[in-house]
């Protein structure tokens, strides 16, 4: 099929060489030309495992093809994706412009039959208004359909998701358009939902915002483990046990950042207002999740009798493992913080330094997670890259000046940290955290 993907970002990209390689001839549209001319030199510009590889393939293969000029991209496809990005704008509203601006692009240079679908997160309706859009623009009703086809794929492994999707979701109005797609997915071999478009668009929404609420829920009763000398891990084990639960997104941390959460959970809330319901329940996952870092750095406050002067290490950058992504990072919050307070911050990331360098230039960047202990009064756990859990403990604990970690996303064992003999502070444990009983 011949498919054309508008926006090469971290949902477009992946889901257009994952489209190439079922051997669909895939064209890709972005008005950023930098990243044009690097992607057809075979270059990524984001950090995702995997889609290097693929897509120097898919270009050897001449499957897939970036362009810059989006009537290329309507020439070409039958089926034409919108993946541009909708972050979050005022009073909680995505920021639509950029769909906006496709849809008007698309209405201008539509030719032939095409199936436009909205993959982007967007409000419930918005399948209605780009269909409005095109008609206003005086482009028949017979030269399109308007699909809604949610992206669920996750950064750090959006390529395996993208070939592995837990489901595909659907939402037309008309049936055929519907089946049409389901044709371009369906060597995927994933459980299809067809619905309409507007519970497709709130699926997206729905989805996202119980997620956030559920790890605010395993936050909250993190909170009430410290005070009462629980263990949230054990407590999420016994409770993520029952089916009914589940283990997954029951892991307490930091709290929930990126580039969908907290702008899907603020859309969510404000669409819920416009339309005269008070979601409160999000309203209290937001006010769990803002106050879970400034919480954990009180600790450390407390610990170290004030920050001011002291020297803090930072293990982890990125808002999540496997990405150089810091939308909503919570590493940006407990900078802001440690360096309101008069602390000097080291940090270490595999892929987001650079990002977070040209928003804080006057913090001390290390080329290896070890180098952040040096002189440190402590150093904090923030992203739980897999190679902070095996790094070497005691080696840290030799340049540092105190031996403290504070874990924020309980990575470390407690049989490493007592062999390397520091105090240890994490997430919903009182501290000195016990040796977990063995059996
Ligand atoms: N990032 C995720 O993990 C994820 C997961 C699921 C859904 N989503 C949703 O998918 C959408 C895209 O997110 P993303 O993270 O890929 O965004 P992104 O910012 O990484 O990428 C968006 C891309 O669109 C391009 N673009 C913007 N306006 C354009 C225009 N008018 N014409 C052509 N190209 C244009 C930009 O240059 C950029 O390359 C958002 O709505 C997001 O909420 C994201």
């Amino acid at each position: 099929m011949k498919v054309t993907v508008i926006g090469t970002g971290y949902v477009g990209l992946p889901t257009a060489l994952v489209f190439a390689d079922h051997g669909n001839e895939v064209l890709c549209v972005d008005k950023d030309q930098s990243k044009v001319e690097r992607l057809n030199r075979g270059e990524v510009p984001i950090y995702e495992p995997g889609v290097e590889a693929l897509l120097r393939r898919q270009l050897d293969d001449g499957l897939f093809r970036v362009v810059s000029r989006i009537e290329e991209g309507m020439a070409h496809g039958e089926v034409v994706f919108i993946a541009v990005g909708t972050p979050q704008g005022d009073d909680g509203d995505p920021d639509m412009t950029a769909v906006w601006e496709v849809a008007q692009d698309i209405a201008r240079t539509i030719t032939h039959y095409t199936i436009i679908v909205n993959k982007s997160t967007v409000p419930v309706g918005t399948g209605d208004k780009v269909e409005k859009i095109l008609l206003d623009t005086g482009v028949s009703p017979d030269l399109f359909d308007i699909v809604s086809n949610p992206e669920f794929l996750r950064e750090g492994s959006a390529l395996n998701d993208a070939q592995r999707p837990d489901r595909i979701v659907v939402g037309a109005n008309r049936r055929e358009a519907a089946h049409r797609l389901m044709e371009l997915y369906a060597p995927l071999e994933a459980p299809v939902i067809i619905t309409d478009r507007r519970s497709s668009e709130l699926i997206k929404y729905a989805s996202n915002c119980f997620l956030a609420t559920k790890i605010s829920f395993i936050n909250a009763i993190s909170r009430l483990c410290e005070e009462c000398g629980a263990d949230v891990a054990a407590v999420a084990r016994g409770m993520g046990s029952d089916p009914r639960i589940g283990d997954k997104f029951l892991q307490a941390g930091l709290g929930w950042g990126g580039s969908c959460f907290p702008k899907d959970v603020a859309a969510l809330i404000k669409i819920s207002e416009d339309l005269g319901y008070d979601f409160g329940i999000l309203k209290t996952a937001v006010e769990v999740n803002e106050t879970q870092t400034t919480h954990f750095i009180d600790r450390l406050k407390q610990r170290l009798d004030g920050v001011r002067g002291k020297t803090i290490g930072l293990l982890g950058l990125a808002f999540k493992p496997n990405t150089d992504d810091i939308r909503d990072a919570k590493s940006l919050e407990i900078i802001e913080q440690l360096k309101a307070e008069g602390a000097f911050i080291r940090a270490y990331d595999p892929a987001a330094t650079e990002h977070v360098r040209a928003i804080h230039p006057d913090i001390d960047y290390c080329t290896n997670p070890i180098h952040v202990g040096r002189a440190a009064d402590a150093v904090i756990l923030v992203t739980e890259w897999p190679e902070f859990k095996s790094m070497d403990l005691t080696e840290l604990g030799r340049i540092m000046k105190r031996r403290l970690i504070f874990d924020g996303r309980r990575v470390f064992a407690p049989h490493q940290i007592e062999r390397a003999g520091f105090e240890y502070v994490t997430v919903g444990a009182a501290a000195p955290l016990e040796p977990a009983p063995q059996g």
